[in-house]
């Protein structure tokens, strides 16, 4: 692969982002973007602009910028890397961290290193209707470390498979679960190229992971696939909208997974778990603070930070009015009922 430089890069992966979101890639657009993703790690791009254009990577038109397909491939493998290794870094981190077990203990009421806003009750509702069973083949999608997996199977006895493009989180939980592989194994994989065969699994499990893909509609596609016809999915999806959006947006049936699976022809099931995510961010701000020293003994004080620069933000969002969270069962064969 020809050299590129980190600026290179991070506007290759702008670039590209924006067009996903079917938004306008104009300097400004981009400015933002890379502000809101690269956080700290910005480097400055105005040199950027000119060598991609030089190398026939990045078109400018009409004010907008534009990708070459081969840019589009570079830059989806650039995105993949960085996100992939990003998780991967924070998800070991966490696994390795004391403070972080104590702070999931007491945010969520159970510590399973959650990387999501997954507590206790939320696993309790999404056994309750999955109904799993030790004749269940599970697919969990973005298993992370997979101790939520791990969990799930201990619980029901069911045969799970956890998936996750982080290669480390997965080699540590197959090691770590060796003694159960009867009942559990995980691999690598990338949601956006979910290729198991149709009917490989009966169960769908996906927690705060369906945020990733690229294109969802393609992606929950290809999950239907997979249950077959007599499948079921589970799903905890958050929906978060921009200032001027209508708040419609946050009912169960307008989210954009709402949508995806109405694309799809698929019926769910819904149940409101928004509540629950407020005093979640809420409690993730006050343990954050509360676990500041614990964190500091450990090493992990970056992971205390990004949890409470996280809840901060998140509860702005929530004072707005702009969060919604619930989850969603899908069972390829029902016909249509919206729960609550
Ligand atoms: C917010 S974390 C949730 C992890 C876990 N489900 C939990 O509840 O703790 C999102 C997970 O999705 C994984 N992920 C993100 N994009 C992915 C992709 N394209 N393919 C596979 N896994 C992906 C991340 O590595 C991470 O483990």
């Amino acid at each position: 692969m020809p050299e590129f430089s980190e600026a290179e890069k991070q506007l290759l992966i702008g670039v590209r982002s924006i067009m996903l979101r079917r938004e306008s890639p104009d300097k400004s657009a981009l400015e933002n973007f890379g502000k809101r993703f690269f956080d700290d790690d910005l480097v400055d791009w105005t040199e950027a602009y000119e060598s991609l254009m030089a190398k026939g990577h990045l078109q400018f038109n009409n004010s907008l910028y534009s990708l070459s397909d081969e840019a589009t491939k570079l830059a989806a493998e650039f995105y993949k890397k960085r996100m992939s290794s990003g998780f991967d870094e924070w998800m070991i981190r966490s696994c390795e961290s004391k403070a972080y077990s104590r702070f999931c203990e007491l945010v969520y009421g159970i510590d399973l290193c959650q990387c999501s806003m997954v507590d206790g009750e939320q696993l309790d509702k999404l056994m309750e209707v999955l109904a799993l069973t030790p004749a269940n083949r599970v697919l969990d999608l973005g298993c992370g470390v997979g101790r939520i997996t791990e969990y799930l199977s201990d619980k029901t006895g069911a045969k799970i498979t956890g998936v996750d493009f982080a290669e480390g989180v997965v080699d540590r939980a197959n090691k770590r679960t060796a003694m159960k592989r009867d009942r559990l194994s995980f691999c690598v994989c990338d949601m956006n190229e979910l290729n198991f065969p149709s009917n490989s699994f009966d169960t769908i499990i996906a927690i705060d992971t369906l945020y990733f893909v690229d294109d969802l509609d393609e992606t929950v596609g290809a999950m239907k696939n997979i249950i077959g016809d007599a499948g079921q999915m589970g799903v905890f999806y958050s929906q978060i909208i921009k200032p001027d959006d209508s708040r419609d947006l946050l009912d169960a049936d307008s989210t954009k997974f709402a949508k995806a699976l109405h694309n799809s022809a698929l019926s769910y099931r819904t149940w409101c778990f928004t509540e629950n995510e407020y005093e979640i961010w809420r409690k993730e701000k006050k343990i954050a603070e509360e676990l500041k020293a614990d964190f500091e003994s450990d090493g992990y004080m970056d992971l205390c930070e990004g949890r409470a620069k996280e809840a901060e933000h998140l509860l702005e969002l929530i004072k707005d009015g702009r969060v919604s969270r619930h989850l969603y069962h899908i069972k390829a064969r029902c016909p249509a009922i919206h729960g609550k």
